[in-house]
This record gives C-alpha cells, sequence and structure tokens, in this order.
C-alpha cells in the first residue's frame, strides 16, 4: 500500500533532501508540495528529480485539496502550528520535523489530534545517532548522578543550546537531575564558567568555525566516566531515515507524540 505525502517546505535544505529520497522509494508518494516561491511548479522541476511530478502550492489550504495519508511539516516555527492544525481537520497524520513548538503549541495539537483520531509524531531530530544518544543518555542518567552536557555547532548558528541539547536535557529531568558536588549557586569565580542550567542539565555550547551540529554527554563516577557523543556533518541526509520512519509509523498513534522513539522498539 503507497502512504500518499504532502510535504510543507519541499523545496528548504531538510525537505528537499527528504524529497529526493521519497523518490527513490515505492511505498510512500508525493502528491503535493508547499513551497511560497515555487507555488506554480512542479516539485521534480524545482529539484531536478522528473520522479517528482506533484505540483508546488503557496499554502497548506491549497496543498490538502489533495488528499493524503500524511502531511509533513518542515517549513518554520511561524508558518508550522496553522499547517498542522489545517493537516490534522483534512484528515491526515502529521509527521513534524519543524523545531520551535511550545509546549503549548504542542498541547493544543494534540487536543485536536485525539478529536479527530489522527497521529502526529513530532521531532526535533530524524538523526538515527541523535535518537539513540537521547536513549543511551536516558539509561545512563537513570544509574549514574551526575553529568554534564556539551552542544557543538557552526560559528554562525544564534541560537543557544541546539534544539537537540534542549530536548535531551528536558528528556533527561523527567529521570533526574543531576547533582553536582559543589553546587552551581556555590561556584567560586564567574559562575558562567560552570555553563547554563538548563532542565536541570548544566549546558556548555561551543559556536566555532569547524564544527557542524553535535552532542555529548559526560557522565562521570568515582574514577570513570562514560561520555556518549552524537556529530552531524553539513548535508541533511542524517534527517531522511528517521523522517521516513515515522511517515511509515505515524498512522498506528493517535495524539500528538514527541521524539522518535515513540514509534521505535528500543
Ligand atoms: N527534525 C529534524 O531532524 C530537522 C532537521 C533539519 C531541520 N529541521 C528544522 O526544520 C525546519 C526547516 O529547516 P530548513 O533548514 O529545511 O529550512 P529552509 O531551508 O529555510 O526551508 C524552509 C522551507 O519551508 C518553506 N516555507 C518557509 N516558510 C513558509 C511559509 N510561511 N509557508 C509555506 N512555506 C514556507 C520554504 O519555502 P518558501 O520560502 O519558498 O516558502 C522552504 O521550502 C526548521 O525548523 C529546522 O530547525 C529539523
Amino acid at each position: 500500500m503507497v502512504i500518499n505525502v504532502c510535504l510543507a517546505g519541499a523545496t528548504g535544505w531538510a525537505g528537499s533532501e527528504l524529497a529526493r529520497s521519497i523518490a527513490k522509494t515505492s511505498d510512500i508518494a508525493l502528491v503535493a508540495a508547499i513551497s511560497r516561491k515555487q507555488a506554480g511548479r512542479s516539485l521534480g522541476e524545482v529539484l531536478g528529480e522528473p520522479r517528482l511530478a506533484c505540483p508546488i502550492y503557496a499554502s497548506a489550504t491549497e496543498a490538502l485539496a489533495h488528499a493524503c495519508d500524511v502531511f509533513v511539516e518542515y517549513t518554520k516555527p511561524a508558518s508550522a502550528k496553522g499547517n498542522i492544525l489545517a493537516a490534522l481537520e483534512s484528515g491526515a497524520h502529521v509527521v513534524v520535523g519543524t523545531s520551535g513548538l511550545t509546549d503549548g503549541d504542542y498541547a493544543d495539537i494534540d487536543a485536536v489530534a485525539r478529536k479527530r483520531h489522527r497521529g502526529v509524531l513530532a521531532c526535533g531530530n530524524f538523526a538515527l545517532t541523535a535518537v539513540l544518544l537521547q536513549k543511551f543518555a536516558e539509561a545512563a542518567a537513570k544509574l549514574i548522578p551526575q553529568w554534564e552536557i556539551i552542544d557543538y555547532a557552526h560559528d554562525d548558528k544564534i541560537d543557544a543550546p541546539s534544539g537537540t541539547v534542549r530536548e535531551l536535557a528536558a528528556r533527561l529531568s523527567k529521570v533526574r537531575n543531576p547533582q553536582p558536588t559543589v553546587p552551581i549557586d556555590r561556584t567560586v569565580g564567574p559562575r558562567e564558567a560552570r555553563g547554563a542550567t538548563v532542565s536541570g542539565s548544566q549546558v556548555h555550547s561551543l559556536r566555532l568555525p569547524g564544527y557542524v551540529i553535535g552532542a555529548e554527554i559526560i557522565f562521570g563516577m568515582p574514577d570513570q566516566k562514560l561520555a556518549i557523543r552524537h556529530d552531524a556533518g553539513s548535508s541533511a541526509r542524517p534527517y531522511v531515515d528517521g523522517a521516513m520512519l515515522a511517515i511509515r509509523k505515524v498512522s498506528t498513534l493517535v495524539g500528538a507524540h514527541r521524539g522518535l522513539d515513540s514509534v521505535l522498539d528500543l
């Protein structure tokens, strides 16, 4: 059975890589795409991929006139929520790659998804290695009470810490709060030297040329330590496999779920 997909942000950095991979599969088909600048053209023409014949529309409302099973949101935070709600109202399940939606946004989305009996799967980082870092870190945090996180990114990334690191810290806070031997507010010297406290974890953000994007969590115990690190390269390829998995699995869910592990047997 083919899963018909409408892809919002299909001409963007992440969306176009996903579209190119969908072109190579037989079980997922793109029926409509969304981009304001390329509206009226075919996605295949814009991406130079003849296997993608679907039309591009300027808005979700127009694109959703095509029946689809799954709507993929890969635009910007300002347009994401409206697109997701429109897709749910049209009867589609939704995969969200766009970062920056708040807990309040997800509460609203969850209410509509449950009313419509549809699934929403949102993941701030679809890279399987990032998903595994989060899972392994949660397991380690159950046994090891002290850790700190390093957030690596290119020099021109303006936000800090990254969405992936925020998500990691938030997930770990549900396991426990780390207990530094010297409480942070008793630091002698500049308090900032100990990093920022994000959801209870100390986070140190590096923004330097030569880095792309990565996250490392270091757990420390007397006379032993454990470091778990994820690094992504400069292409959008790492985010494709997780997004494809989400497209294939989202119809098994009802309501809004965050994290790819909702559909992984980990
Ligand atoms: N979950 C993950 O693993 C993952 C991975 C990479 C990126 N992301 C996130 O995904 C989002 C997109 O990132 P990106 O780097 O691909 O951005 P991008 O290259 O700027 O692409 C954005 C896409 O959305 C379209 N778009 C933007 N605003 C729109 C609007 N108001 N209405 C309709 N279409 C709109 C753009 O086309 P037009 O400008 O022509 O409208 C373009 O196709 C960001 O939130 C990013 O943080 C997540």
